[in-house]
């Protein structure tokens, strides 16, 4: 289909924490559909990595905190120094595969704020860095990466809940907001993906209830997190905005 297929080809498009896990299939999903994806990662290493990975001038790597406004303010400018135009905005970026599981009631107060903070006033953050180029351009797409655990409900760690229950509301808002610049607003809601990277946040007890519970039998992966992305970056997605979509296997039924 020449909208989706073709739509992409030349785009720039951000993929905040794309140093490793979804965020890097993103980045590379994105150079293979002959998009320049930019790696805005705070780990500077596996940034890099990511880019050297891609290979030559077809991604771009920033060193980019997205807790810091100034760092995001830096990104934005260098993009558009580099590459002249920012079409696509992916908030993947978040402190997710680092987490503890614990009771609510045991969660630091500081632990809350840091994972509120990057997970969602991160996403507020990097919005506001890179709308005024959206608006000059009367286009753009914004993605932001929920969790299908938002519907679904999952204990332990209420933090990072809230966090991505904060994406759901401020994906209808913005783009409430951003519609009359041209700019479509949208987020994945991806169930649990499987990716290079060990993580606390999942019992093998959990993992196997999962597999069991998903309509489709078998661990998601991240590339099964990336055409849903490109859909709703690509022209193919031009009356869509405003929306969340489960990328799940079939957890959540709704
Ligand atoms: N893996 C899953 O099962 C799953 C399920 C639902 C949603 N998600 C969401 O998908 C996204 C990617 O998940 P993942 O499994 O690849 O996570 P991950 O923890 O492996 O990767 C997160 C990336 O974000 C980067 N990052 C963290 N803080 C940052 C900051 N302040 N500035 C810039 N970069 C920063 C990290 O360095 C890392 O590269 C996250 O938003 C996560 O919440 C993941």
């Amino acid at each position: 289909m020449s909208d989706f297929a073709e739509s992409l080809n030349g785009k720039v498009a951000i993929v905040t924490g794309a140093g490793q896990g979804i965020g890097r299939r993103m980045a590379h999903g994105f150079a293979e559909a002959g998009a320049i994806p930019v790696i805005a990662e705070a780990d500077a290493a596996k940034g890099r990595a990511v880019a050297a990975e891609i290979g030559g001038n077809r991604a771009l790597f920033v060193e980019t905190d997205v807790g810091d406004m100034a760092s995001l303010a830096a990104m934005a400018e260098a993009v558009l120094e580099r590459l002249g135009r920012i079409d696509v905005l992916v908030n993947n970026a978040a402190i997710f595969s680092t987490l503890e599981m614990r009771p609510f009631w045991q969660i630091p107060l500081e632990e809350w704020n840091r994972v509120l903070h990057v997970n969602a006033t991160g996403p507020f953050l990097a919005a506001r860095a890179v709308v005024p180029a959206m608006m000059q351009a009367k286009s753009g797409r914004i993605v932001n990466i929920s969790s299908a655990a938002v519907p679904k409900g999952r204990p332990n760690y209420l933090h990072y809940i809230a966090s991505k229950s904060a994406l759901v509301g401020m994906t209808a808002s913005m783009a409430h907001e951003l519609g009359e610049y041209g700019s479509n607003v949208n987020a994945i809601m991806p169930g649990a993906i499987f990716t290079e990277v060990e993580r606390k946040t999942i019992s093998p007890e959990q993992k196997a209830a999962f597999m069991a519970g998903q309509s489709l039998k078998r661990e998601g992966k991240p590339d099964d997190i990336v055409g849903a992305v490109l859909f709703l970056a690509s022209d193919a997605a031009r009356w869509v905005t405003g929306q969340c979509l489960v990328v799940d296997g079939g957890w959540v039924h709704r």
